[in-house]
């Protein structure tokens, strides 16, 4: 059942965008209308995030995300529409309208979340009974403790086919039910379609959000087969991309700040040893959404991954990932210890303790990988030392960091202090110069339309839709201005971008019906690329005076190029050829 539109148009009259938006952003410098901050959406450190709020809609000159509130909680809390409103509407204190079936998405939801809690909790059962004895003796083998396994609600998933299955089947789940949440599979036996448990001979961790839903599983094979880990698909409750192994406790830690590891086992160890702030991400290489969601809960973030080579290159892609959300970095190295678990088998948590306090910020962590890549004593690669060092350290923004690591990078390739921070100046001066030129390139775009970020929405006439975007900036602005298109005789099927077209006729509808039409209720109907498009049109200064006579030159200009270029027809072809002839003839 769809949500009404009124219900939408309430749910943003009482909303403040403002006020929503504070609790995720700091917004700080204000300038006009709009109050300035960090883009949560992109790595930046100067604000080109703003929020207007007479507008009551986003938008970040940066990367060009924007709409409206439940835009932004759509981005921000990756929420499905029906959960955001759902979430701004909690927060409003306003009840949604009553769903009727169980069919609607939230009701999928619910149930899908009572399928893989029931499926937790069958692991965990198995685990404690005779069949799960294989599963107890690798747990035993590995130093974990009963009161870990209680605490994380660990599971078995024993060497068999179809135990999840069955067990589930009794409960009243569907096969489809058991497919969708990516516990079971169908495959071919013997010309017939047979399904069989996803996860087996695995020790299961479930996978809990911060909410406390479990939304899937994680695992981890008894003995050395393939894969290692092996982690549930994405469902409409799961995405491994978005979420992170053992946040739900990490998430209550006094220490102030989260170790992200690379193995489930690493986190389980660490946990055991007092380290509540453990976490990994799942399997993936750490994406933006894990490192935002990260810094939702700390500004310290310890980076404890394998000291193997596949480990130490995870490390160094994380790092600005991290750093990016405003997070700061520190690295462990274990040294000859491959991981957390082993460093504190052969050593002990003390010393794990001690490592983490000594532990590197990311930019000695980074200076040491370029030294080990270098071989300092030829000429050749302390000069290679040197570059890759200094274009390092022209990232800094600090000065007083960029003179401290220079100092130590001279001291290393043996050359004067005074020579690196120079070279480091440079580099930073260009960096800034190309900065500045991608800004300003980006800036001074011809008249014609800037193509939309969202390939889907491309515009194939980007003059055309340079005069579609002026049309609807107009209405927009003045919804007075519908008469002039309705006097024009123009009709949506004249946009060439299917995507304005919407936009007009979802305009047209509310003005002509006498409803609202202001900017965040008509983004609050788009799709987020749509959004965010729309946004940036709106942002965009009027070339032309807004008036009746600029909505009537855009509609000209769009039938130009509508003329321009559509194949002449018939009657044309034949009247231009009698034209021709004529003149042949009058020459002759
Ligand atoms: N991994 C995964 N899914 C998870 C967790 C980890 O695919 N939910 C992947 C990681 O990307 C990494 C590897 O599995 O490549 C982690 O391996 P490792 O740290 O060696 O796992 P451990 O369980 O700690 O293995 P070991 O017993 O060797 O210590
Ligand atoms: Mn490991």
């Amino acid at each position: 059942m769809p949500i009404p539109d009124s219900f939408i148009d309430d749910l943003i009259s009482r909303t403040d965008i403002t006020e929503l938006v504070s609790g995720y952003v700091r917004l700080t410098k204000r300038s006009g209308s709009n109050i300035f901050g960090l883009c949560p959406f992109h790595s930046e450190k100067t604000p080109s995030f703003s929020v207007n709020n007479d507008k009551q809609i986003y938008y970040c000159f940066g990367c060009g995300k924007g709409g409206s509130s439940i835009n932004f909680v759509m981005e921000i809390e990756n929420l499905a529409f029906r959960d955001a409103v759902e979430f701004l509407a909690k927060r409003a204190g306003m009840s949604l309208p009553e769903e009727t079936s169980e069919d609607g998405l939230a009701g999928k939801r619910s149930r899908m979340l009572e399928l893989t809690r029931e499926a937790a909790r069958h692991f965990h059962e198995m685990l404690l009974a005779p069949i799960g004895e294989e599963t107890r003796r690798y747990l035993a083998q590995r130093g974990i403790s009963k009161a870990i396994v209680t605490k994380f609600g660990l599971g078995a998933a024993p060497n068999a086919w179809r135990l999840l299955f069955e067990a589930m089947a009794k409960k009243g789940y569907s096969k489809q039910d058991l497919i969708d949440a990516g516990l079971v599979r169908r495959g071919q036996k013997e010309g017939g379609v047979y399904e069989y448990d996803m996860f087996r001979n695995r020790l299961m961790f479930p996978v809990i959000d911060v909410r406390g839903n479990v939304i899937g599983f994680s695992g981890r094979i008894l003995d050395d087969g393939e894969p290692k880990y092996l982690n549930s698909p994405d469902t409409i409750v799961f995405n491994k991309s978005r979420n992170l192994f053992a946040l739900n406790l990490a998430k209550k830690t006094k220490s102030g700040m989260l170790i992200l590891a690379e193995g489930n086992i690493d986190v389980v160890a660490l946990h055991q040893a007092g380290f509540d702030c453990a976490v990994a991400s799942l399997g993936t290489s750490l994406t933006k959404d894990q490192a935002r969601l990260m810094s939702r809960y700390t500004s310290n973030t310890v980076l404890a991954y394998d000291s193997d080579d596949a480990g130490r290159k995870a490390a160094l892609r994380a790092i600005p990932i991290l750093e990016n959300t405003g997070m700061s970095v520190k690295v462990v190295d274990f040294g000859d210890s491959k991981d957390p678990d082993e460093y504190m088998r052969q050593h002990s948590a003390g010393a794990f303790s001690v490592l983490l306090e000594r532990s590197d910020n990311h930019i000695e962590y980074r200076l040491m990988m370029i030294r080990n890549k270098s071989d300092l004593a030829s000429d050749d690669g302390r000069l290679s030392y040197l570059d890759a060092a200094t274009a390092l350290l022209a990232e800094l923004e600090s000065k007083p960091e960029r003179e401290i690591y220079a100092a130590r990078v001279a001291r290393i390739a043996d050359v004067s202090p005074e020579s690196v921070e120079s070279e480091v100046a440079k580099k930073a001066r260009a960096l800034k110069a190309r900065q500045k030129r991608d800004f300003e390139s980006q800036a001074a775009r011809p008249t014609a339309a800037i193509q939309p970020e969202d390939k889907s929405l491309r515009y194939k006439n980007e003059y055309s839709a340079a005069a579609e975007e002026g049309v609807i900036r107009c209405l927009m602005r003045d919804p007075e201005l519908l008469r002039v298109t309705v006097e024009m005789g123009f009709d949506k099927d004249e946009f060439t971008s299917p995507f304005l077209a919407k936009v007009y006729q979802m305009l047209k509808e509310r003005i002509t019906e006498g409803r609202d039409s202001k900017e965040a209720l008509i983004l609050s109907n788009l799709e987020q690329g749509e959004a965010s498009q729309l946004t940036i049109i709106l942002q965009k200064p009027e070339a032309l005076q807004r008036s009746a006579a600029t909505v009537r030159e855009y509609i000209e200009k769009i039938r130009m190029e509508s003329f321009k270029t559509s194949t002449p027809d018939e009657d044309m072809l034949i009247e231009i050829k009698r034209q021709r002839s004529r003149n042949l003839k009058r020459g002759s």
